[in-house]
């Protein structure tokens, strides 16, 4: 199989590229719980629904472009690729990464091509992704899908709204904003929000980046307030907050 990788130039109003990112530690973190979780959707027997808000590229190349700029990705996937005596379900991760890889070509998968892998034939995806190049990745990378896939180039946060509640009355979410624009800690909280009272029984994955400023502490704090029933915080054992 081959995949569209993120190449580099385009004018852009979004400056955020993911692909200068991927395969880094908290990139990781994101898939590797986003595997898990949709690993437990999958063991009912009864379809569901992906929904990812903020897309990205759908799969990236390790070996040019953005990536090899700051090659983030050698603290993150290249630490468990060269691990020993990985847990199991760490093990079971890093062979689905190695899996989209052949000996000549470093790619790393983003989020829906990660979900791919765990849905099953009556399962569906829905897309969202606002950058214009990106978009076009990531539709060509699902073009042998669209009977599950449905790609928009739409905002996120008004098509998660419009989504919900889905007909199959389950959904995994994940809400993975670029935070540039600080007003997207608050559209995750008023999302959340919003998204409980539709659709109560979803499961939502947010994340958020930990920096030394106060926005992403207060976005936990607001959406810890929204009293949803049942909720868990990850964090990357290296993080002192
Ligand atoms: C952190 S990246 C997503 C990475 C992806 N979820 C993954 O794990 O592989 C955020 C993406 O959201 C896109 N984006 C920014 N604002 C958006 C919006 N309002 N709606 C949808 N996509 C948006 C950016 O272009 C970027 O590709």
């Amino acid at each position: 199989m081959s995949y569209l990788i993120h190449a580099t130039s385009l004018s852009i109003m979004l400056s955020y590229r993911h692909a200068f990112h991927a395969g880094n530690h908290a990139d990781v973190l994101k898939h590797y719980v986003l595997g898990l979780v949709l690993a437990h959707a999958a063991q009912k027997n009864k379809p569901f629904w992906y929904i990812d808000t903020h897309a990205g590229a759908g799969m990236y190349s390790l070996d040019d472009g953005y990536a090899t700029q700051n090659r983030e990705f050698e603290q993150g996937i290249d630490q468990l690729l060269l691990a020993d005596n990985l847990p199991e379900p760490l093990v079971n991760f890093v062979t689905q990464i190695k899996s989209f890889n052949t000996d000549t070509t470093t790619l790393y998968p983003g989020s829906p091509m990660i979900a791919q892998q765990h849905l099953r034939p009556d399962d569906k995806m829905r897309l969202f992704e606002l950058h214009p190049n990106d978009y076009k990745i990531l539709l060509e990378n699902f073009s042998g899908a669209r009977r599950q896939a449905k790609i928009e180039m739409q905002d996120g946060f008004a098509g998660l709204k419009s989504l919900l509640p889905p007909t199959t009355r389950r959904a995994v979410v994940l809400i993975d904003p670029p935070y540039e624009d600080k007003q997207d800690y608050q559209r995750v909280v008023q999302v959340i929000s919003d998204s409980l009272e539709r659709f109560a029984t979803g499961t939502y994955i947010v994340w958020y980046p930990l920096l030394q400023r106060p926005e992403p502490n207060e976005m936990i704090d607001a959406l810890i307030a929204l009293n949803a029933p049942n909720w868990l915080k990850v964090k990357n054992a290296a993080t002192k907050k």
